[in-house]
Formats: C-alpha cells, structure tokens, sequence
C-alpha cells in the first residue's frame, strides 16, 4: 500500500486530481469508480476546472439509498449531478449509479456487476472512508468476498448522515452498494481520508489487522490501494516517517 501524506485537504485534492487527469489523457475510456460524501468536494471542483474529456469515460458510483428517487436533493443521483456530471462532457448513458427505485434489487445488483464486467472492470476506484472503517456502504463485519448488493446502515452511519436529510428519521435503513469483492477486483484504489475523525480508522485499515470490522482494511490484499491524506487524517499512522521518505524519493520507475 502506498501511503500520501499532504499538508491539506486542498493540497491532497490536487494531488487526487492530477492522478485522475493523468489516467484520462493515457487512456481517454478509462473506467472509474467514484464515491459520494463530503471527502471527494473538492477532487470533483478540481476535476470540473481541468476541464479534461470525458466523451469516451465510464463511471460507476458505489452506492445509493433503497427507497430515493432520483431527484430526491439526499440521493446520490442527485449528489453526482450536482457536484460533478452537470458540469463535465460526459454522456448520461456512461454514468451509473445503482438504481435504489428497483423493484428487483438483486437483479439489479447482477446487472450493475455484469456492466462493470462488460466494459473491461474498474481502472480506477477513489474511495471515501466512514469513521468505522467502511467503504461504499460495506458496514463492518461485510464480507471481505461481498459483490453489489442490498446492505443495511448502522445506527453510526445512519446518524452521521442525516446532515445531508431533514433528520435522521428521514435517512434510509437499507442501500446498494458495491461489495468489498467489487472493490478489490479494481485496477487501482485511491482512499482519500481528512480529519481527525477519520484518524482511527485509517490506521486500523493500514497497519491493522485485515478484519471485516474495518473493510477498508481489505485493501490490504488490493495489489496497488494508495491512502491519500491529510495530516489530521494521518496522524494515528506509526510509520508517517516511513510513508514521508517513500513518497518523496519515488523513483521514476515507480512514479504514476
Ligand atoms: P464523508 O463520508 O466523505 O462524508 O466523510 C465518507 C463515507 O462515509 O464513506
């Protein structure tokens, strides 16, 4: 695992970004996985600056509530819209976002694996993190082999969420979200992790135990996942000296 440490949010961002642009001029159809939340705002402002083309990309975000339509403000149809796919060339048909309206979810999780499948798999992932170490809507104690399928939120979660509802009654029980098996089945995993609350968790995941009490801990076991934080974020980590010097002296053999 390759560990980043960057004075900021801002600074890690643009460092995020510039992969993501990178991957897009070598290979314009590229693939990417792309997450919701707070934690990738600004990645999403940068990308929308760049102003890079998108004509030819495919997108698969990683979650959806059960239960929203998508114009619900909450939804993450509507997050993707908003933050992103309004303000780049990308073609509505290329853009997927699991359809938490579905009568048949299970169907629908097949199919969303199936498209991930048919166009070549993911070459790209930028993951959040939960404070409890999930990722996507993979809780703790998700199976590490799990595929797209129906979860059910934790209390945790369910309550750091209801900034984005009325209230927290308002905040669905149950989602659709890509497996830990999903994720890990991707070419490339970028986790991007800020402040301190998430602190905990990121140092569970990187020099911790692999664990179903901390999915994200699994990448582990991912053959190229890079943690991309800032100092508070980091700041729980052991080797911090060790991850400083690694990054800061690549070689050009290992650069991108
Ligand atoms: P956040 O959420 O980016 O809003 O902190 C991350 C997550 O819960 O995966």
């Amino acid at each position: 695992m390759e560990v980043i440490i960057q004075p900021n949010l801002e600074a890690a961002s643009a460092v995020a970004a510039s992969v993501v642009a990178r991957l897009l001029r070598e290979k314009p159809n590229a693939v990417l996985g792309l997450p919701t939340g707070n934690t990738p705002l600004l990645l999403y402002r940068e990308l929308v600056r760049l102003n890079l083309d998108w004509s030819k990309v495919t997108t698969f975000n990683l979650d959806e509530y059960v239960g929203l339509p998508p114009e619900h403000p909450a939804s993450y149809h509507s997050f993707m819209r908003h933050e992103l796919f309004a303000h780049i060339n990308l073609p509505a048909n290329q853009a997927h976002v699991p359809d938490g309206m579905a009568e048949d979810i299970p169907s629908v999780c097949r199919r969303y694996e199936a498209q991930i499948r048919a166009c070549g798999g993911i070459d790209l992932q930028i993951l959040g993190i939960g404070a409890d170490g999930h990722i996507g809507f993979n809780e703790p104690t998700s199976s590490l082999a799990s595929r797209t399928r129906i979860k059910t939120l934790t209390s945790e979660t369910r309550r750091a969420n209801a900034r984005f509802f009325g209230s927290e009654a308002e905040v669905p029980h149950h989602v659709i979200t890509m497996g830990i098996g999903t994720i890990l089945d991707t070419r490339q995993v970028l986790l991007l992790a800020f402040g301190q609350d998430k602190a905990r968790a990121v140092a569970e995941a990187v020099e911790g135990p692999v664990t179903a009490m901390n999915p994200a801990s699994a990448l582990q076991m991912h053959p190229s996942a890079g943690f991309l934080l800032d100092e508070t974020a980091a700041s729980e980590l052991c080797k911090t000296e060790y991850y400083r010097w690694v990054y800061d002296n690549k070689p050009d053999w290992q650069k991108g």
